[in-house]
């Protein structure tokens, strides 16, 4: 298939691309690296260093594919805060003009994706994809809903197939936000850098960790589907934070003090993803145990940190 990645040059676009060229897609990237980098772009992939927002070109850009896999977004939840208008500008209205730029191109299939954000604070655990959306605490939430609503409008009016990938907590190599709010690298980091681990809640907040290329894997296995789909993408275990800074310790081989950075405003106090539907409808399932995935973390961070 011919395959355009929107924020192909960032952290998980780059691992979808890499998937994507290894099955044996034709890839195009289009990202204007306001986050991401050059170095990432996959080789093989064709490059356009653009900006969503740019309208006119859009329609040329996507001609000729034959699906778009819509990763570019602003992420960070604290800026989003502080600039909401910012965030509706990138994450609603750009996504808003690539939809309208596929209509235009002919391009009739997209995978979009999304947050377990959406859910809120949830009812019960784990999160199937039939539980409700939740009132969002924050514009980058707010974002990820209002651009499902839209995907879902494209869907009913023009009968674009549409698959919105709703993410748990990813991790691996290549994570390289500034600044970076994710616990795994700012755990991993401080642990190679010997310096004090940052924790909130004591570290007893429980997450899903999915490993980046079990994610990315999940981009290829949606694309042959048809109609509005939604799917939890997750490892369907919950893990407590705490336990997450001991593994690491574990694989360092040392321990280094906690930063007790106490409770925080917003934060959930628990996620897991029951991924079902996806495993039913392709087969789908993260593979990559949380410990081997750490280890893979944990390499790429010293090498990061022995280039510095
Ligand atoms: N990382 C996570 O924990 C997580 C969790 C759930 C969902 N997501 C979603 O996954 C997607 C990818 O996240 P990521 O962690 O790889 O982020 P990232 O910042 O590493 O990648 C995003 C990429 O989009 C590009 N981009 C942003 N705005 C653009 C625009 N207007 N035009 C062209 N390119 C633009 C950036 O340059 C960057 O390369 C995002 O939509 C994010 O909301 C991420």
């Amino acid at each position: 298939m011919r395959v355009l990645v929107t924020g192909g040059a960032g952290f998980i676009g780059s691992a979808v691309t890499r998937v994507l060229l290894e099955e044996g897609h034709d890839v195009t990237v289009l990202d204007n690296l306001s986050k991401g980098f050059r170095a990432l772009v996959q080789p093989g992939a064709r490059f356009i260093e653009g900006d969503l927002r740019n309208e006119t070109q859009l329609p040329a850009w996507l001609r000729g594919h034959d699906a778009v896999i819509h990763m570019a977004a602003f992420i960070e939840v604290a800026q989003s805060v502080q600039e909401p208008l910012v965030f509706a500008e990138n994450n609603i209205i750009n996504s808003l003009r690539l939809l309208e730029g596929m209509r235009r191109a002919g391009v009739g299939k997209l995978v979009f994706s999304s947050s377990a954000t959406v859910y809120g604070t949830p009812e019960s655990l784990p999160i199937r994809e039939t539980d409700p959306l939740g009132v969002q605490s924050n514009p980058y939430g707010a974002s990820k809903v209002s651009t499902e609503a839209f995907v879902a409008t494209y869907n009913q009016l023009f009968g674009m197939d549409a698959v919105i990938l709703r993410y748990f907590n990813p991790y691996g190599p290549d994570e390289r936000h500034e600044p970076e709010t994710h616990a795994i690298p700012n755990f991993v980091r401080a642990a190679i850098e010997k310096r004090p681990v940052p924790l909130y809640w004591n570290g007893e907040v429980v997450r899903d960790f999915v490993y980046v290329d079990d994610l990315a894997r999940a981009h290829t296995a949606v694309l042959g589907l048809n109609g509005l789909q939604y799917f939890n993408i997750g490892s369907e275990t919950g893990t407590k934070m705490i336990d997450v800074v001991r593994e690491i310790f574990d694989i360092v081989g040392y321990e280094t003090p906690i930063d007790d950075l106490g409770e925080r405003a917003g934060d959930v106090p628990a996620t897991y993803a029951s991924s079902e539907k996806i495993a039913a409808a392709t087969g789908w399932r993260a593979q990559v145990p949380l410990r081997e995935g750490l280890e893979r973390t944990v390499a790429w961070f010293r090498a990061q940190a022995g280039r510095a």
